[in-house]
Order: C-alpha cells, then sequence, then structure tokens
C-alpha cells in the first residue's frame, strides 16, 4: 500500500476516480482561482494521479509533477500522454526534499489536498521557499475545517477525518512560520478554500 512508504503523509491516499472528479469538475477554475498564470514554471507537489497537472500545463510553460508515490505518477504520465501534453516531468521523491527534486526555481507551486497530513508544516513550507523565485507562490488547497459527516460526495461523506482538517488561521500560521507570507485567501465551493502565499511582500 502507498500509505506504507516511508514518509508518506498521513490520510494522503488517493481518492477513487468517480468522486474525484464530480468534487473538482473544474480543474482549471481552481488553479485561476489560486493565481496560477500563462507561462510560469510550476510545481504540481504531491501531484496524485494528475487531476489537476494537465490544467496547470495548458495554463505554465512548463510543470514538474511530484510525488511520494510512483504508481500514482505513473497513472499521471499517462494521463498526460492521453491529452498530448508534453511539457511536464515527473518526478518520484518526497515533498520535503523539494529543494533536492525541482530541477529549476518555480514561479508557482500547488498543493491540493495533502497539507492536511504533513507532521512538520513549516519545514515543508521552507522546502517550498527554497526553489520558489522570489515573486514566486505557493498556493495550498484544503478541505475546510467541518464535520466530515457534512461534506458529502456522490452520497457519502468525504474526505480526510474531521480532526485531521486545518483551518484558514492554522494554515496562515504554519506556513507563515515557514517563511513566506500570506497573499490572500479564497473559497473553493463547496468544501474547500486556497491559501496563497508568496516569497515577499512586494
Ligand atoms: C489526496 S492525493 C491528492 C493528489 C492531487 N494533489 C489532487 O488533489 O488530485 C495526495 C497525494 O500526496 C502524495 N503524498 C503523500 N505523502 C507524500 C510525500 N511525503 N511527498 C510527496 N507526495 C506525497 C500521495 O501519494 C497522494 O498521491
Amino acid at each position: 500500500m502507498a500509505s506504507d512508504l516511508p514518509g508518506f503523509f498521513a490520510a494522503t491516499e488517493m481518492p477513487s476516480a468517480g468522486w474525484w472528479q464530480a468534487l473538482w469538475p473544474d480543474p482549471a477554475a481552481v488553479l485561476n482561482a489560486v493565481g496560477l498564470t500563462s507561462g510560469t514554471e510550476a510545481i504540481d507537489l504531491c501531484s496524485g494521479d494528475g487531476w489537476f497537472t494537465p490544467s496547470i500545463a495548458n495554463a505554465a510553460r512548463h510543470v514538474v509533477a511530484i510525488d511520494i508515490d510512483r504508481n500514482v505518477l505513473n497513472a499521471a504520465r499517462h494521463r498526460l500522454h492521453q491529452n498530448g501534453i508534453s511539457n511536464c516531468d515527473f518526478v518520484t521523491g518526497d515533498a520535503y526534499e523539494l529543494g533536492n527534486l525541482a530541477p529549476r526555481p518555480a514561479d508557482f507551486v500547488f498543493m491540493a489536498n495533502a497539507f492536511h497530513g504533513v507532521p512538520d508544516r513549516p519545514r515543508l513550507a521552507r522546502a517550498v521557499r527554497e526553489v520558489l523565485k522570489p515573486n514566486g507562490c505557493f498556493a495550498i488547497v484544503n478541505w475546510h475545517q467541518r464535520p466530515r459527516e457534512e461534506t458529502t460526495v456522490l452520497g457519502e461523506p468525504r474526505g480526510p477525518r474531521s480532526q485531521l482538517r486545518l483551518s484558514p488561521k492554522q494554515t496562515v500560521e504554519a506556513v507563515e512560520a515557514g517563511g513566506l507570507l500570506l497573499a490572500r485567501i479564497v473559497e473553493l465551493p463547496p468544501y474547500h478554500y486556497g491559501a496563497v502565499f508568496t516569497r515577499s511582500s512586494s
């Protein structure tokens, strides 16, 4: 099982496809809301099987999809190939080691549905800071801190258990402790928010 891999973040297994697709029918709109702009060097951190990666690749100059689980990365590779997308590289590794995994500085690091499971969040933020260009952005997409039984998709409660969910305030405190600055919080209905950070205040 992927969750047996050393360093695997808690409760971040890739969900089954049917309900993920129902929850995220428009990945490009999510990326637009958290500030992905065209022509950027991007990283999809904890990319999973690449639900968001094609939309990042369509906007970015280049994207690197990084995940600790080589099987989901192979699925991502297949998805992008099927879509005729070639401006994406795939790197297997632990997100804490981002500084050693990213081939070049990034304008935009995207991390969806994984930050809740990171044990040392300031450490992760420091790793992201290390690879960001001076005005680069780190966009986190998190489940809202609502009871799991309330966040139903296709008739069933979904997402990480209630105790693992982070409020925007908890997310901001953890990331700012790692040296990044909050730019804005955006709502991503029905159950998520985006927290966007920058390397500098300008
Ligand atoms: C819930 S999935 C979300 C995937 C994708 N971001 C999305 O929203 O569709 C979380 C992903 O994080 C990956 N992951 C877990 N621990 C990791 C780590 N330490 N470093 C890199 N990836 C990790 C898992 O393998 C999984 O594919």
